[in-house]
């Protein structure tokens, strides 16, 4: 019987992807080379800094800490100013329906997700208030796939992992969600996720009778 829903955010609540992408775009153009949107697949789910060795990597560079720290934040600078301009109509689709039948039906919901930006960004769609418990990238210091995330999130809202599903786009999350003992519902296409209990383009179809899992 499935007690609670993780929610991973980026990728799964919005599309904040586009963002990550122009922002990552303009620091590798500042430093001389090209980042194009393949690669910035490569960037989803992973932390920002990690985010950024990928990023030098494709660019050839090579920087001592600090400079990575300047360039880490000038980055963030930037993405902040993008997504404090984003609204309520950026939640995807299908995703607030479902959040109200869970919390009608009394299972509890949290937030999982690898980003220092996640208050910021639910306060700016207006869905602070659905969640029961926010466990973002304040407030961990393992990037999944290790289950630290997950783990937290289903200590804080006093569930036990085997009752909680997990929602995610990124195979890192997946594993995340797995390492964590949890069910887990892939995001986006197969083809990308694998080792999920099932994968769904999005929320359009979703509903709580399909949270059954034996
Ligand atoms: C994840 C995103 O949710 O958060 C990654 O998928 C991002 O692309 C990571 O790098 C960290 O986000 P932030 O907002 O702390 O830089
Ligand atoms: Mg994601």
């Amino acid at each position: 019987q499935i007690k609670a829903c993780l929610f991973d955010l980026d990728g799964v609540v919005v599309d904040t992807a586009k963002y990550h992408f122009i922002a990552w775009k303009e620091l590798a153009n500042e430093l001389g080379f090209d980042f194009t949107e393949a690669d910035n697949e490569r960037l989803k789910g992973v932390s920002r800094v990690r985010s950024l060795e990928i990023l030098l990597e494709i660019g050839g560079i090579e920087l001592d800490e600090e400079r990575k720290e300047q360039l880490a934040a000038q980055k963030n600078e930037n993405y902040v100013s993008y997504i404090r301009k984003m609204k309520p109509d950026e939640i995807l689709p299908g995703v607030e329906d479902f959040l109200n039948q869970l919390r009608k039906n009394g299972i509890l919901i949290a937030l999982g997700s690898a980003s220092k930006n996640a208050p910021l960004i639910l306060k700016q769609i207006g869905l602070t208030h659905m969640f029961d418990a926010i466990i973002d990238g304040n407030s961990v210091s393992k990037a999944k796939p290790d289950p630290e995330v997950f783990l937290k999130g289903a200590e804080a809202l006093n569930v036990k992992p085997t009752d909680c599903v997990v929602f995610e786009d990124a195979q890192a999350g997946i594993e995340a969600a797995r390492n964590a003992g949890m069910h887990v519902i892939g995001i986006g296409h197969p083809d990308n996720l694998k080792n999920a209990d099932f994968v769904m383009p999005g929320f359009e179809d979703m509903n709580i009778d399909k949270l059954n899992f034996n």
